[in-house]
């Protein structure tokens, strides 16, 4: 990239960090932004050279927050000072107020608490499966969706409705079919007998901010009742106010059988959680399930913060608010600009069509703007900023994505 050679120019640490990223880091993910963060504050992150980028992708919709959230940092800190982690083969006061509080946020009855999104789906998977176990009447297949993204194990990657994230890594686990998203004839007739689980998101992030239909959700319910399969929604990317309600769940009116979250409820300290129907949850008997680190005071502590700033400071109403401004300013950009052919996503949680599949040089040419944004696929810009942003900000982004575009 060219944006890459010049940043590191600029930039002697950053230099220095990618050779050494070069030799020893794993070589997993793809090409990186040549941006190397140092420190954040609000809506901004501050690199390595000096600059100041106003965040738009918060860490994939993890800093719901924003950077550096005093009540975050203290609740984090004061944590740290009396006790860090204990294993669950004990109580921790922070665990089960956490596991109570998304119990009475969502509707379900119990939680597991994990640390990532990965994780809560593999626990997602494995409840549905050892529910109907338990019953004595065995059913091992998922149905889930094509172009969908549930994590990087290799249940979730097989689960994950994009060979490439599985194809490399087999044999895969055997049990998942794949259905095309938003077609619910096609989803009623893959889920039978067999059936242990539907597994889908609400909007799918990766391949491109796309929304579920009223319809398929609906379908997906009917065909859990019809056959006794379990309803079991990936809210990860989705969860905790980022589409402008709690869980879009609310929004499709659903209630499902096990609901996975993880990305925003820390704020930026790593957990997820699986969330489950007193029903359903009868699919773990004790022993069956565990984490060393899953649950822990200090990743608790966390995410009681977040959960208590969330409240507090009217951030899911907020980012209903401010996600509806920036799409109105955005169809603004569009009409101005004749590059963007769709503006998709729910809240805060938005992807913006870009004409001629050109979104990854947008993506750079906002970098120079100074903007971080992300690019999914060939043709959309995915907007997924801290709850808190302002609609000062939102107006910074759509100017710099404005003038990206006449540049391109
Ligand atoms: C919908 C969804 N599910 C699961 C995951 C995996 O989460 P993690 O990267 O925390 O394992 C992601 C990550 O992007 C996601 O968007």
């Amino acid at each position: 990239m060219e944006g890459n050679a010049k940043g590191v120019a600029a930039d002697p640490v950053l230099a220095d960090i990618i050779a050494t990223d070069e030799k020893h880091y794993l070589r997993a993910f793809g090409a990186r932004t040549p941006v190397c963060v140092e420190r954040g504050e609000g809506s901004y992150l501050y690199g390595t050279d000096g600059k100041r980028y106003l965040d738009m992708i918060g860490g994939i919709a993890v800093s719901l927050l924003g950077h550096g959230n005093p009540r975050l940092v203290r609740a984090i800190a004061e944590q740290a000072a009396k006790v860090i982690h204990c294993s669950n083969l004990f109580y921790n006061p922070n665990q089960t107020a956490l596991a109570a509080r998304l119990a009475a946020l969502s509707g379900l009855d119990r939680a597991f608490i994990a640390n990532s999104g990965a994780e809560a789906n593999e626990g997602a998977i494995k409840l549905a499966r050892g529910y109907f176990h338990k019953l004595g009447a065995p059913r091992t297949r998922i149905v889930a969706m094509k172009a969908s993204f549930h994590g990087r194990t290799l249940a979730t990657a097989t689960a994950t409705g994009t060979e490439k994230y599985s194809a490399p890594f087999g044999p895969l686990p055997p049990g998942f079919v794949h259905v095309p998203y938003n077609d619910a004839a096609a989803l009623d007739a893959a889920v039978d007998g067999d059936t242990c689980g539907v597994l889908l998101e609400l909007v799918q992030g990766e391949s491109g901010v796309r929304p579920a239909t009223q319809a398929f959700v609906d379908a997906a319910a009917a065909a859990c009742r019809r056959t006794g399969a379990l309803l079991i929604v990936d809210e990860v990317q989705t969860g905790m106010g980022r589409t402008g309600t709690m869980f879009a769940c609310e929004r499709y009116g659903v209630l499902p059988d096990i609901l996975t979250i993880a990305k925003g409820l820390g704020g930026g300290v790593p957990i997820g959680a699986v969330l489950a129907r007193e029903e359903a949850s009868k699919g773990f008997a004790p022993g069956d399930h565990g984490s060393t680190f899953g649950g822990n005071p200090l990743a608790c502590a966390a995410a009681l913060a977040v959960l208590d700033e969330i409240a507090e400071k009217g951030l899911v109403a907020r980012a209903e608010r401010t996600g509806a401004f920036l799409r109105e300013r955005l169809a603004a950009v569009a009409a101005e600009t004749g590059r963007i052919d769709e503006v998709r996503g729910l809240g805060l949680m938005i992807g913006i069509g870009i004409v001629d599949a050109r979104a990854v040089g947008v993506r750079d040419r906002l970098l120079a703007h100074g903007v971080l944004a992300n690019a999914v696929g060939t043709s959309t810009i995915r907007v997924l900023p801290p709850l808190t942003l302002s609609e000062d900000e939102a107006l910074e982004f759509c100017g710099a994505l404005a003038s990206a575009l006449k540049e391109g």
